[in-house]
């Protein structure tokens, strides 16, 4: 006698706007998956989710019961972490691509990072593959020190301003690519990067690095104008947001986001044309890059479903470093 074939696997999806309605488009490839409800703000605005009907409710609870997975894509950081606790106590898988609750709330997410239950490729660097590398593969060597580009929506703007584009402009052109934050200022200010930032230096360095900690060291771009940055090129250089961990000189690690001018033959110049790009020094590895889209619809929602596949198929998401990793004192 055949048996009952296996029930769908349920995702609750918090929010429907950019990486939530390409989130919907793409999971209807997999028959397995059934949105259980998507939560907005507004359920009469027009959106494409695809072709699979999906119920769109402004009311949480709809979207929470009965779902084994839950995926967070609403942005902002308190609502976000009190809805993701509701799912936590109803004993459902978790996914989110939010970096500023991830940094922010610490508290709250931290103990459910370490249980493995949250999947955040996300994240960092939208669909480019940065987490799972950070608390896997790369474990086996001591890190040195990473320098990465983390905000796609500063990488955009500073090719536009090399193309003279006023910053105002190209900041409006990134909103409409969907790059941008719903505030962009937390973009142009740095505070995006640090937040992603944050999130991978606990699974790299300091399971325990405080927000607090990063956030006073965190320059943005705002003030570029497109002549600073073609004064650089003209020189051989190029501007970028670099976000980086190096050694602290006295055992310990020091964050960083800030501009800087780059030598054009430097991976983060070659890798970083409105790309994400992450560059890994560790004592048995080597040098690694990775690049590759940082923000968008598609790319962030290739991500999130990559997260919410291995969740309906139990695999454990990334876990943080188990201790703070003690750093040589001078930078090799
Ligand atoms: P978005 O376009 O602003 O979408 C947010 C969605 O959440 C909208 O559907 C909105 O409803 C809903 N929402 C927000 N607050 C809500 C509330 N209090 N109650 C009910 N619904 C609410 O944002 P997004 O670009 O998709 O980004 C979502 C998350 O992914 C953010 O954490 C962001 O940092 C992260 N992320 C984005 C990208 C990217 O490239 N865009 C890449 C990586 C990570 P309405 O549609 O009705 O307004
Ligand atoms: N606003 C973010 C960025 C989205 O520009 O990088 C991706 O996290």
């Amino acid at each position: 006698m055949l048996g009952e074939p296996p029930r769908p696997v349920r995702v609750g999806v918090l929010g429907a706007g950019t990486v939530g309605a390409a989130l919907l488009r793409l999971m209807a490839r997999h028959p397995h998956l059934e949105a259980t409800a998507a939560l907005v703000r507004d359920p009469d605005r027009p959106r494409d989710l695809g072709p699979r009907p999906v119920r769109v409710t402004t009311d949480p609870d709809v979207v929470l019961d009965g779902a084994d997975v839950v995926v967070e894509l609403l942005g902002g950081v308190d609502r976000p972490t009190e809805l993701m606790a509701a799912a936590a106590a109803r004993g459902a898988r978790l996914v989110t691509a939010n970096k500023a609750a991830l940094a922010e709330r610490w508290d709250v997410w931290g103990p459910w990072v370490r249980a493995g239950r949250v999947g955040l490729e996300a994240a960092v660097m939208a669909g480019t593959p940065v987490v799972g590398p950070l608390a896997g593969a790369l474990r086996g060597s001591r890190l040195r020190s990473l320098e990465a580009l983390l905000n796609g929506t500063c990488g955009y703007l500073i090719g536009r301003l090399e193309a003279g584009v006023a910053f105002d402009d190209a900041v409006a052109e990134a909103q409409r690519l969907g790059y941008a934050e719903a505030d962009p200022a937390l973009d142009v200010d740095g505070i995006d990067a640090a937040h992603k930032l944050t999130v991978i230096a606990r699974l790299c360095a300091d399971p325990d690095l405080a927000w607090s900690d990063v956030r006073p060291t965190v320059r943005g771009v705002r003030g570029l104008t497109p002549d600073a940055v073609r004064a650089e090129v003209a020189a051989g250089r190029r501007v970028r947001l670099v976000a980086a961990l190096e050694p602290d000189g006295a055992g310990g690690w020091r964050t960083s986001v800030e501009p800087r001018s780059v030598p054009a033959d430097h991976p983060l110049a070659l890798l970083g044309d409105g790309r994400g790009a992450l560059v890994y020094r560790g004592d048995a590895v080597g040098e690694v890059w990775i690049a590759g889209p940082g923000a968008g619809a598609e790319a962030t929602a290739s991500a999130v479903l990559g997260d919410v596949l291995d969740a309906a198929a139990g695999r454990p998401g990334p876990t943080p470093i188990a201790e703070r990793v003690w750093s040589a004192t001078t930078p090799s």
